[in-house]
């Protein structure tokens, strides 16, 4: 019986394996079946010309505006979140400014002029002029179409790009269509970004902001305004600026006998984080209350709204299923468990 319920609890863990390799935005599948059907006019349920695919991990395609893009003969957004990350903390900008949901917010050249949006950086001071269109209307808004112009793009800089295989090995640096099987976890880097040297990667080789803030390799600032005390950013994981210091990290029991419950760093993400990004909407404020599966954070529910998306992957496990974290928070006082 024992051996059985083994077994069942192992495919479980294979099929949430699946979900969530067909479930995150930026597999290699898509990315390649996005290049291989250059003009395929038939949508297929995943990939239909008018849903374009991102390349880079944490890059988000903006196109609710396409047809005034197209208008206005300039090319497509691609918000480069990495780029932007390595300056400012998320709370800069979500959720005042922008919610952090694809396509929910609407930006057009009125409100950037005007100020907002974008444009409360891109405004000559903090960032470039929004008369330079050529900074933000780069990426080609027929992506399909233009696959020779990507192709050469891409081309141009093979060793920008990474490639790692499920196990988090690096599968291989280059052109990533010839990698058979390897999965482009969209380590085609900001340039501006790596140049800084000594960035932490993790097994994926994407940038482990973690250790990039907690070693105070870079420190993201936490607002524009620097008479704001969040202008300056030291690494201060105990408490929460904020004033609100008593957010505990909260021990979550895993609804699995094989993997280590999940210890939730509450004041690292309020470092990073604003409440409101996370509550109501994403949690009650209440441990323990909040019923999970590995299947919906696949499909970008509950932590897969950041983690697959811009925070780390899903699939590095161990990082949040960890036995020796779990022993740590149940000796701190910090810790909220039953
Ligand atoms: C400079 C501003 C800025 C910063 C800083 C920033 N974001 Fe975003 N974020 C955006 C914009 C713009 C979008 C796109 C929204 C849209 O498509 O309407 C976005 C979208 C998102 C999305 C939705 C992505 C998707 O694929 O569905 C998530 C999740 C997100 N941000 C999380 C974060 C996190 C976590 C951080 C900090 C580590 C962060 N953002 C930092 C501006 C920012
Ligand atoms: C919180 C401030 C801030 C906001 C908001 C912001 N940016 Fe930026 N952005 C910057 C800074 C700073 C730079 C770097 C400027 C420099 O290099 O001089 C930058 C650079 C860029 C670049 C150039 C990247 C490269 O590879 O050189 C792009 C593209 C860009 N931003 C797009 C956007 C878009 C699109 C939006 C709105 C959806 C946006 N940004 C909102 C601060 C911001
Ligand atoms: C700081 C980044 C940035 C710069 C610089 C910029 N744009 Fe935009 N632009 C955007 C974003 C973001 C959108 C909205 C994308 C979406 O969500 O569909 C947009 C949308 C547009 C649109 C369609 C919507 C509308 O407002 O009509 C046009 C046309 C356009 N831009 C033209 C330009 C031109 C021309 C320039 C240079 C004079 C320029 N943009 C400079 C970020 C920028
Ligand atoms: C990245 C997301 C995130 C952010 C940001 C965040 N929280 Fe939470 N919070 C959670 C999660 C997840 C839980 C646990 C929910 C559960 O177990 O059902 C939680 C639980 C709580 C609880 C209940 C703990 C208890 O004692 O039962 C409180 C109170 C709380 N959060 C306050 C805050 C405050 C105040 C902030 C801002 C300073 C904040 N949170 C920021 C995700 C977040
Ligand atoms: C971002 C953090 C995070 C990552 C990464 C993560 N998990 Fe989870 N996992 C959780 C949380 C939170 C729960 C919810 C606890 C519960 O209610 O069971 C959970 C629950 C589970 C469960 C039990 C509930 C279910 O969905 O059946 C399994 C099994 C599981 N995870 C497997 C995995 C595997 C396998 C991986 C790697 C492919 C993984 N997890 C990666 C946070 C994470
Ligand atoms: C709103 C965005 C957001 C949500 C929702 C979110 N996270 Fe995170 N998380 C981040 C960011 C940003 C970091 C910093 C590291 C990074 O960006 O890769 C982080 C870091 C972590 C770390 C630290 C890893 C380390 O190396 O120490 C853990 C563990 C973690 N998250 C677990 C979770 C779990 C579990 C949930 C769901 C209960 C969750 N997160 C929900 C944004 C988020």
């Amino acid at each position: 019986m024992l051996k059985l319920n083994r077994i069942k609890l192992q495919l479980q863990a294979i099929i949430i394996l699946t979900f969530l390799f067909s479930g995150s935005a930026y597999t290699a599948e898509k990315a390649a079946k996005a290049e291989k059907t250059p003009n395929n006019n038939t949508p297929s349920k995943t990939t239909s010309p008018k849903k374009k695919v991102e390349l880079v991990y944490g890059d988000v395609i903006m196109n609710k505006t396409e047809e005034g893009m197209r208008k206005g003969k300039v090319d497509g957004i691609l918000f480069p979140h990495w780029f932007h990350r390595i300056r400012f903390r998320c709370k800069v900008c979500h959720e005042d400014t922008f919610k952090t949901e694809k396509g929910g917010n609407v930006v057009n050249m009125d409100a950037i002029s005007a100020g907002e949006k974008c444009g409360m950086c891109h405004d000559g001071g903090i960032a470039q002029d929004p008369l330079d269109c050529d900074v933000c209307h780069f990426y080609p808004l027929d992506q399909d179409k233009n696959e020779a112009k990507v192709e050469k793009q891409e081309a141009a800089k093979p060793k920008n790009i990474l490639f790692a295989g499920r196990s988090g090995k690096i599968a291989g640096k280059g052109d990533g269509r010839k990698l058979k099987g390897a999965h482009k976890w969209g380590a085609g880097w900001q340039p501006e970004a790596l140049r800084m040297p000594g960035l932490p990667k993790d097994k994926y080789g994407l940038i482990d902001w973690v250790k990039l803030t907690r070693d105070g390799i870079a420190l993201p600032k936490g607002s524009i305004d620097p008479e704001n005390p969040l202008y300056e950013s030291p690494v201060h994981y105990e408490f929460d600026e904020e004033g609100e210091k008593d957010v505990e990290d909260i021990l979550i029991k895993t609804k699995s006998d094989t993997l280590a419950d999940v210890v939730f760093p509450h004041t690292l993400h309020t470092w990073w984080l604003n409440c409101k990004s996370c509550h109501p909407k994403r949690f009650v404020r209440t441990a323990g209350n909040t019923q999970m599966t590995m299947k919906e954070m696949g499909k970008g529910k509950y932590c897969g709204e950041c983690h697959g998306k811009v925070a780390f992957p899903l699939e590095d496990c161990a990082r949040c299923h960890d036995k020796k974290k779990v022993e740590a928070c149940k000796k701190s006082e910090n810790c909220i468990f039953d």
